[in-house]
């Protein structure tokens, strides 16, 4: 299986073929989509985004993995734990985003490719959630497209997929 493959390269985040794998982390409340003031992130829940995200991942070859954890030492551990063994991470750091230096730095210890993702636009928002901590180490932004903004992200991890060398295992 690929994941075994990579764990015994050992070698961080470099794909070492077989079905790619995605990992899909979301922060801090994003348990509460669809009751969490749904006029500003919407009424699909977490469980449907997961599932329409592992479901989109089967019909592009790729695996999806779903985590999601409120506390920031969750994040980094689980961000950790995915070294060497997946080839995209998308992620919605929710609140953290704007001040989590730790996930920033586990997030640099990472080999894989980062999407960052956001429900929200948050430049529509207040100015305090105008800075994220992991904007200029992550390849690309989505934001503002509700639940779509992570079926956006997948398919773009589709490409980045494409771009990394595969490693014949
Ligand atoms: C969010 C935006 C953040 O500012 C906020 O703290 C969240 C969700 C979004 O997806 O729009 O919890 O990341």
């Amino acid at each position: 299986m690929a994941t075994k493959s990579r764990e015994a390269e050992g070698q961080a985040g470099v794909r070492r073929g077989g079905e790619p794998v995605v990992l899909v982390l979301h922060g801090p409340n994003l348990n509460l989509l669809g009751t969490r003031e749904p006029a500003i992130y919407g009424k699909t829940t977490l469980r449907d985004i997961n599932q329409r995200l592992i479901g989109l991942g089967r019909e592009l070859g790729l695996k999806v993995e779903t985590f999601q954890a409120n506390g920031e030492g969750a994040i980094v551990d689980r961000i950790q734990e995915a070294r060497g063994k997946i080839d995209v991470l998308i992620i919605n750091p929710a609140a953290y985003t704007h001040t989590s230096i730790a996930i920033r730095d586990a997030i640099g210890a990472l080999e894989a490719p980062v999407i960052e993702v956001h429900l929200s636009n948050v430049y529509k928002r207040e100015p305090f959630r105008h800075h994220s901590t992991i904007a200029d180490v992550a390849e690309g932004r989505i934001m503002g497209f509700g639940a779509e903004s992570y079926v956006l992200a997948l398919r773009a991890a589709v490409a980045l997929v494409a771009r990394q060398p595969a490693v014949a295992t």
